[in-house]
């Protein structure tokens, strides 16, 4: 992959920085000043502005002061930042609710919100639509020239269902669109199942336990699908507004794997993907490690490769409410920083750069405590981060080269979500058998990209699919020629189950043609449970170990595919558990049961089998991670020692340190939570 073009072009440099509500200090502008010396003192560039500052530029209705933007904008440029700046619409004034009480949304429970909170109003909503066009166009005409101005911001993390009756009617809209007519949804949803059957698109109430229906799966998809696509659509009249004055890069800022949005779906109309997040070191820096990496890996997936922005992550303590709650250590803020810019982040943006002193996330982490100087163990941290930064301009714009994607697709965490028939094994099941090919890949550093099934798979030595419990024929078929013409598919149990409405495929399965790419036919779907009385544990057997079952286990069928593990419980009836087929120029694996360190084991046998690469030729102890980034003018390797123990690895060559500008000696030993950043001589 080619590296990609700056997404701030006049200002190409890793942006460090993050959210700043000046507002809050509006009758002490000294603190103003006082921020613009420490800005430089941090090393910090950037600075969010304006995502919850609405009652402040808009006092009442059509009543405008941008004062303190106007001012701020201006500092912050004087002083060498730049500013990506916020619409406000995650967080409405008080006149703008009581003048418009359809902007509050109806909870799932059916009850109309009063005025709260923030991120809750009703995206249908044509009076808080118009009321955000007119906010949004005012900032774009005043701030489109300005030259502190990098980019937009829009809102604030969106997400939620609403459940009043515009959306309600909206939904009607959206299904009678859909499916042309109220029997064509009846046949889609089976709904002769218990007299289900609906006479018109006017009786459908969303799905909720107390409002609508709960237990017609097809119609929980097309709800999720709906909200979905109106946020979606929400934010598209957001950016409409902006475009009308300014044509600087436009994001959201995103949360996790959050699934109330389609994250590919929303790519499409974004200038660059954002994200936030907030890792817990102290649940062990492995498996800590291991899971921000995987986030990262999607983050990056989502725009096809394209570096993303760290948009806000936590300088110190991430808290809203303090008990329990821990800070970082000195390497683990390091190290956090470090992870995020190794797999694709041209930026480490912080929430926050200021505490407030009241309301709410006092006591958050920020790059200025409440005590107001630099002397602190947080700043002095984030100063370290900055100063890294600073020396890696070579990043903007570079890219992560893949051999091995994992998918990971929302409508298909819809289907399993939820779904009366799948039972328990709610939306973590889908992400932990994810994760769980993610972090064998990862721990033996092969660099994985998480993409969705519109990626060109050609690209790719392995694809694994991550449970393709929904799948429609033009997929079916896309799998099929990606296998017959070399490549190596991993699936799991759940193979194409279902279509897009969730409706059985019938004839077999894996349905649609897999069960000859895979050489089986799955003959039952059994489930192994913790607390299992009467039942015998079973194993699988796989080159002289044994893995416990807990969770799906199907019984298969061979039909030509050679059974590389097998059950231990014999009156389990089955072929077999792992299975390998050859199919035209490729291979197609079928590990029909569900673990979470079983992956360990094949991730081996395919680093074998298919030659796969790390990023660098070094030999290493386990827990050493190495990454690299490549970029126009030359690569970039990261060397993160994941554990609290020292760990050595032995370079193929002579490496610089971007750090220090000394080369680096053969063998390096590096201490818990200590990395290297390299390039070649
Ligand atoms: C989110 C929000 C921020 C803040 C942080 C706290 O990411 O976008 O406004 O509330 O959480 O961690
Ligand atoms: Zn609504």
């Amino acid at each position: 992959m080619k590296p990609f073009k700056p997404t701030f072009p006049e200002f190409p440099h890793m942006l460090h920085g993050g959210d700043y509500s000046p507002e809050q200090w509006r009758e002490t502008p000294e603190i103003w000043d006082e921020d613009m010396r420490l800005m430089k003192l941090a090393h910090t560039n950037e600075m969010t502005m304006g995502i919850f500052s609405w009652a402040e530029i808009e006092p009442s209705e059509g009543v405008y002061d941008f004062s303190v933007l106007d001012t701020l904008m201006d500092k912050i440029y004087e002083n060498g930042g730049r500013v990506i700046l916020a619409t406000p619409s995650g967080s409405r004034p008080h006149w703008l609710a009581d003048k418009y009480p359809e902007v509050m949304r109806v909870n799932v429970q059916g009850h109309k919100e009063r005025y709260n909170r923030r991120h809750n109003h009703c995206a249908t909503s044509p009076a808080y639509r118009e009321r955000v066009r007119i906010i949004n166009e005012k900032l774009a005409e005043r701030y489109k020239d300005h030259p502190a101005l990098l980019g937009w911001h829009l809102s604030n993390e969106y997400g939620g269902f609403c459940y009043c009756d515009l959306c309600t009617k909206k939904f009607q809209k959206f299904l009678k669109e859909k499916y042309g007519t109220i029997d064509e949804l009846n046949r889609c949803w089976w709904t002769r199942f218990w007299s289900h059957r609906y006479d018109s698109f006017e009786q459908i109430e969303p799905p909720a336990p107390v409002i609508g229906e709960a237990f017609v799966q097809g119609m929980h998809l097309d709800w999720k699908q709906f909200n979905s696509e109106n946020i979606i659509d929400f934010i598209k009249e957001e950016i409409k507004a902006v475009r009308k004055y300014s044509d600087k890069p436009i994001t959201t800022n995103c949360m996790g794997f959050n699934p109330e949005i389609d994250h590919r779906e929303l790519e499409k109309h974004l200038d660059f993907f954002s994200q936030d997040e907030y890792p817990l070191w102290a649940n062990g820096i492995t498996v800590t490690a291991e899971r921000l990496a995987f986030l990262l890996d999607y983050c990056r997936g989502i725009k096809h490769g394209q570096p993303f922005i760290m948009m806000e992550s936590a300088p110190g303590i991430h808290v809203s409410a303090m008990r329990f709650k821990k800070t970082k250590t000195d390497k683990q803020q390091l190290l956090e920083a470090v992870k995020m810019i190794s797999h694709g982040s041209d930026s480490v943006l912080y929430f926050q750069w200021r505490k407030g002193r009241g309301a709410h996330e006092k006591f958050h982490g920020a790059v200025v405590d409440h005590y107001g100087k630099d002397d602190t163990r947080v700043f002095r941290n984030v100063a370290k981060v900055g100063t890294m930064l600073e020396k890696l301009d070579d990043l903007v714009g570079s890219v992560v080269n893949a051999d091995v994607a994992i998918t990971f697709d929302t409508p298909t965490r819809w289907a399993l979500n939820g779904s009366a028939d799948i039972g328990d094994w709610s939306d973590n099941g889908y992400h932990a058998t994810a994760s769980a090919f993610h972090a064998a890949f990862y721990r033996k550093n092969i660099p994985v990209d998480v993409i969705g099934y519109d990626e060109d798979f050609s690209k790719y030595k392995v694809v694994v699919l991550t449970v393709p419990y929904v799948m429609e024929q033009p997929l079916a078929d896309k799998i099929r020629s990606y296998v017959e013409n070399g490549g190596v598919v991993i699936t799991s149990f759940l193979t194409s189950v279902v279509n897009s409405n969730d409706l059985c495929h019938l004839g077999g399965t894996p349905a649609l043609g897999l069960s000859d790419v895979f050489g089986l036919r799955v003959d039952e779907i059994d489930t192994y449970r913790p607390f299992d009385q009467d039942i015998a544990e079973n194993y699988v057997a796989y080159e002289g170990k044994e893995y416990k079952l807990s969770g799906f286990a199907e019984h298969v069928v061979a039909k030509g595919a050679t059974a590389l593990a097998q059950y231990t419980d014999e009156e389990f009836f089955s072929d077999g558990a792992l299975f390998e087929h050859s199919f035209g120029k490729g291979k197609a694996y079928y590990m029909a049961f569900q673990h979470d360190t079983f992956q360990n084991a094949l991730v081996e046998r395919l680093i074998k089998e298919c030659s796969l690469k790390t990023p660098m030729d070094a030999e290493s102890d386990d827990g050493i991670i190495i990454r690299r980034r490549d970029g126009e003018k030359k690569s970039i390797y990261f060397v993160t020692n994941e554990t609290n123990e020292e760990k050595t690895v032995s370079f193929p060559k002579a490496y610089r340190n971007l750090m220090t500008d000394e080369t680096v000696s053969r063998t390096q030993k590096l201490a818990g939570c200590e990395f290297l950043i390299l390039a070649e001589e």
